[in-house]
């Protein structure tokens, strides 16, 4: 039987590169998902008539993901897995914190980290009343390093979000609903558009990874399937990092 057979989903970022193949791989297995994302949907989404919902929607509008969540509960019926995989990286804007705007400051906090409040506060009631539930969230693993060219935003957010999903984890350890987090290094997606400009450079950043290649969003994907399902049942408040051995390097 597929392994999220009915589990229930909210997965952010589901336009995207990594939280699209996520929900397409939830899909696959099973559950019935939720997509949220800004952008306008994917051309083609894959399952069965009535198996995905597709929203768009903005994270940092707390309206908005509330009214996604009681969307999932009313026709799914609930909750248990929640993928926080939408994130910004604006390597135009975000840069040292000794002269960003302080409205580009605001809003990649928001969009990175505070979205995560919002899908937290109205998805955790459902998975208490079905008994449990995962939550997994995307960070990157820029948060437990520098950069060459700040993007100091970005990287305060993402180290928040490992703070918070292990303070979720704690909380609500004894209602049997884990948090996990992801740190992927860099990765082939949209997000990484400027590599197709300049291929070049993707490619001297995967001779700096122990393992010769920039990563896929099906690295990304499994290692967020593993972490929603139950072979993951006795792990909570951990990271996974999921980068090819970059940051094993001295
Ligand atoms: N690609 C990489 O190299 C890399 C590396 C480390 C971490 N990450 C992280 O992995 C996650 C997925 O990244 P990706 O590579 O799939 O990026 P992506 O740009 O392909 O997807 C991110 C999605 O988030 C959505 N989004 C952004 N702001 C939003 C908002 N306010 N409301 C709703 N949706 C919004 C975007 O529309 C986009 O579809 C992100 O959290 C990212 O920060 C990516």
């Amino acid at each position: 039987m597929p392994e999220f057979t009915d589990k229930i989903a909210f997965v952010t970022g589901a336009g995207g590169g990594m939280g699209y193949r996520v929900a397409c791989d939830l899909l696959a297995q099973g559950a019935r998902v939720l997509m949220f994302d800004i952008k306008p949907p994917p051309d083609a989404v894959p399952g069965k008539p009535g198996q995905s919902i597709y929203v768009r929607g903005d994270l940092t509008d707390e309206a908005a993901v509330a009214a996604a969540c009681a969307r999932a509960i009313d026709e799914f019926g609930g909750i248990d897995c929640l993928a926080n995989v939408a994130g910004a990286l604006w390597f135009d804007r975000d840069r040292s914190a000794l002269d960003v705007d302080l409205e580009v400051w605001d809003q990649v906090l928001a969009i990175n980290l505070k979205s995560i409040v919002h899908t937290a506060r109205h998805a955790v009631p459902s998975m208490r009343a079905r008994g449990g539930g995962a939550m997994v969230h995307f960070s990157s693993t820029q948060c437990l390093r520098g950069d060459p060219a700040p993007q100091d935003a970005y990287q305060a957010a993402k180290a928040g979000v490992i703070a918070l999903s292990k303070s979720l984890a704690i909380q609500l350890a004894g209602d049997r609903i884990r948090s996990n987090v992801i740190l992927p290094g860099p990765t082939e997606s949209p997000m990484q558009d400027r590599w197709r400009a300049d291929p070049d450079s993707r490619d001297a950043t995967a001779r700096a990874i122990p393992l010769g290649r920039v990563a896929t969003v099906e690295d990304m994907a499994n290692a967020c399937l593993f972490l929603l399902s139950d072979r993951a049942a006795y792990i909570t408040g951990t990271e996974l990092l999921v980068d090819g051995g970059l940051l094993s390097k001295p």
